[in-house]
């Protein structure tokens, strides 16, 4: 992974600053001068309904449409300009709201794939697999760390929806993230995969900070410390879950709605 440039003032840099991040479609405005701060470790989670512009702001973040205005500082570094896979070398890492795997391939050929992606050893033709030690070794933790050892040969197609979406948290931790951007991970899943969902979560490394875009509002609540409302493209309010859920607005908008 490349280095990150910190500061040297004692206040930790936090890990990343959007500031008046704005995209336009033609002539819609999906994100309008959207500024954020998350820091370092925190799990933020960003709501809104449907078409608010939350995806957009992944999708900006991560670098798959450039923004039409605004800065994004990822641990003090512009990463505005940058193709999405320096982004991911730098450490930042998604899931997306529909699911993403290859569904013929097994458990461990896609987080494999997903570990192969960013190291600098390319693929020999006609090397087995079996010989790339360290990718296996890191394949086989996170099979272990998320309870999918049992289901490791098994083609993905073969599995639940909510162990795909188990599946796919780990592939983007296979990138070894500093950020995490993960969109709607529970859309879908029964109230016991969300619940299995939550919990595995709340149980990753308190050094990866955490975006999270989530309508359920029991799992965002759970989950973060600071929530932000997005409503139409714009950033509508930001704070602890107290101040969201005692928020009029809110409730008019998006509680309301439910
Ligand atoms: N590639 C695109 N081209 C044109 N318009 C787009 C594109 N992507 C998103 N939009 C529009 O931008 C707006 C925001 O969409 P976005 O997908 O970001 O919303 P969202 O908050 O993620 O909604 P949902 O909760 O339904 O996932 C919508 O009006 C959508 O139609
Ligand atoms: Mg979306």
């Amino acid at each position: 992974m490349a280095s990150i440039k910190t500061t040297k003032s004692m206040a930790p840099v936090p890990c990343l600053v959007v500031e008046n991040l704005t995209k336009d479609f033609g002539g819609l405005r999906a994100v309008n001068s959207v500024s954020l701060t998350i820091e370092l470790g925190e799990r933020r989670v960003l709501m809104g309904p449907n078409g608010a512009g939350k995806t957009t702001i992944f999708n900006l973040l991560s670098g798959t449409y450039p923004a039409s205005k605004g800065k994004i500082l990822f641990f003090g570094r512009e990463v505005t300009g940058l193709p999405s896979y320096r982004r991911a070398a730098l450490g930042m890492a998604r899931t997306y709201q529909i699911t993403n795997l290859f569904q013929k391939l097994t458990v461990s050929e896609n987080i494999i794939m997903a570990c192969q992606a960013l190291t600098l050893t390319k693929f020999v033709m006609f090397r087995p697999i079996s010989s790339h030690h360290n990718l296996i070794d890191r394949c086989n933790r996170l099979l272990k760390e998320f309870d999918l050892w049992d289901k490791r040969n098994t083609p993905v197609k073969n599995l639940s929806h909510g162990v795909q979406r188990q599946i796919e948290v780990a592939l983007a931790l296979a990138q070894e993230p500093r950020l995490l951007l993960l969109d709607e991970p529970a859309a879908g899943l029964s109230s016991a995969e969300t619940q299995a969902l939550t919990l595995l979560l709340k149980k990753l490394d308190p050094n990866i900070t955490i975006l999270l875009i989530e309508h359920d509002m029991d799992v965002a609540f759970e989950f973060a410390e600071k929530i932000t409302v997005l409503y139409h493209g714009e950033c509508l309010i930001e704070g602890t879950k107290e101040v969201i859920k005692n928020n009029s607005t809110v409730q008019e908008i998006y509680l309301g709605a439910e």
